[in-house]
């Protein structure tokens, strides 16, 4: 994570190259499939389980995109450069050299742009939706089917609500160490900024059983360091619509922290409104969870955390990260911040630095406001001119970079 902030890349992000899929699998000839990976940790987690659906159904998992006859790009809407760097990769698959590849389009951009896909991007064959991912290998059957012929097709389905858990039990594993489990899918918090309620759905919590038995299973793998992940995983199992388990996110952890064979956990991403000193406790006193929590802030200015429907306020938050310091003696805290939000002012953008000054977190990850289909947000201009966004964005940049390097000495 330390070279991270350089890049400006979230602990929701990899580097690019790790999350090309690596490992192979049938040894029968096959149609060769390469997953690239955009966006963050969750979808990570979604490349190798797709990964390991096409696997069980035959195909072979390659990291060599120019031989494969299929490339799936998981994709990420979160902010207008992500999209954009999708549309470049699809355009590079369709001009590669030689036999075109079949092309399909998962992730957070099938449900943001459905069939329109087709339109914008006619070469490709199939749009999967984050929820449909189970269809995966059927889908591709039917593509192959009528492949060069007349009646060639093309194939979405981005229209499912939930997951069948059995997906996450394929046991494909890209990483011999350590291992993303979701405990969580969806959002409904409705950040005014933010299309992952509209691209991920409703907020899901899976069964603690299953969510145990899948860690048990990684760590017979030879898996030791486990990062439970979902969009807001401190809301786990608290009731709201569609949650089917009984256990809460602090009782969860207590069940992970007893799982024999497993060395270190930690879990991504919290949500201020839903953290409590309790959980800093469970921090404190877990011995394999680790002593760190990113928890994002996004603004120091009530104005703007209103705006962003974010529901607490600077003092909350100041309050939360001094109660974090104190009793997880040590830990890490880190955080994600936008700058250049509509109407954000150079008063506004003040408290928010001030804020970082005042909370010294270990990381931050500062990025740039971006307007996105769908959300509240897009009713107000984006009135902050992009060099404003730039002059904010670096002033802060700078700000952690000298706060981070003070306290790694
Ligand atoms: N569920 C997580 C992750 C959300 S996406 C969370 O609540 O923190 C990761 C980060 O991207 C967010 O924390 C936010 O800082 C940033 N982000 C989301 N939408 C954005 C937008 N429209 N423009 C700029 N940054 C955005
Ligand atoms: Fe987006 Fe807010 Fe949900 Fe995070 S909590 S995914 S920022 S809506
Ligand atoms: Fe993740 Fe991007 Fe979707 S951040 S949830 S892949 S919009």
């Amino acid at each position: 994570m330390k070279n991270q902030i350089d890049r400006n890349l979230s602990p929701h992000d990899l580097p690019l190259k790790a999350r090309q899929i690596k490992a192979g699998g049938m040894t029968a000839k096959c149609l060769d499939i390469n997953i690239k990976t955009f966006g963050c940790q969750m979808n990570v987690r979604d490349s190798e389980v797709i990964g390991g659906l096409l696997a069980r159904a035959g195909y072979e998992i390659t990291d060599d995109e120019e031989k494969a006859d299929i490339v799936i790009f998981n994709t990420c809407s979160v902010r207008q450069m992500a999209e954009n760097r999708v549309w470049s990769a699809v355009g590079n698959a369709v001009n590669r050299k030689g036999v075109p590849p079949i092309i399909g389009i998962s992730g957070c951009m099938a449900n943001n742009y459905r069939e329109a896909i087709f339109e914008k991007a006619p070469a490709v064959d199939f749009v999967v939706g984050t929820a449909d991912i189970g269809k995966l290998p059927e889908i591709i059957k039917e593509i192959q089917k009528h492949k060069g012929s007349l009646n060639e097709k093309k194939i979405y389905e981005t229209d499912a609500e939930f997951r069948e858990d059995e997906i996450y039990h394929t046991g494909f594993r890209l990483d011999k160490e350590h291992a993303f489990v979701v405990i969580s899918e969806g959002c409904e918090n409705f950040c005014s900024y933010c299309v992952v309620p509209y691209v991920r759905g409703k907020l899901r919590s899976r069964n603690a059983e299953d969510i145990l038995k899948e860690i048990k299973a990684d760590v017979d793998a030879g898996i030791s360091k486990i990062t439970l992940l979902g969009q807001n995983v401190n809301a786990y199992g608290s009731p709201v619509t569609g949650h089917r388990s009984p256990v809460n996110f602090i009782e969860l952890l207590k069940k992970v922290n007893v799982i024999p064979g497993l060395k270190e956990f930690t879990f991504v991403t919290s949500h201020p409104k839903d953290t409590a000193i309790e959980l800093f406790k469970a921090i404190a006193e877990l011995d394999k969870l680790r002593k760190y929590m990113h928890l994002p802030v996004q603004s120091g200015s009530d104005r703007i955390l209103k705006m962003m429907n974010r529901r607490y306020t600077r003092e909350n938050y100041l309050n939360l990260a001094r109660s974090y310091r104190e009793i997880v003696k040590g830990g890490e805290l880190t955080t994600d911040i936008i700058v250049g939000f509509p109407g954000e002012t150079e008063k506004d953008f003040q408290d928010t630095f001030d804020l970082v000054k005042e909370v010294e977190f270990n990381a931050g990850f500062i990025f740039k406001y971006s307007p996105r289909p769908h959300t509240e947000a897009l009713k107000w201009p984006d009135d902050v001119p992009r060099e404003e966004k730039e002059r904010r964005h670096a002033l802060i940049l700078e700000l952690q970079r000298k706060i981070s390097k003070k306290l790694k000495a």
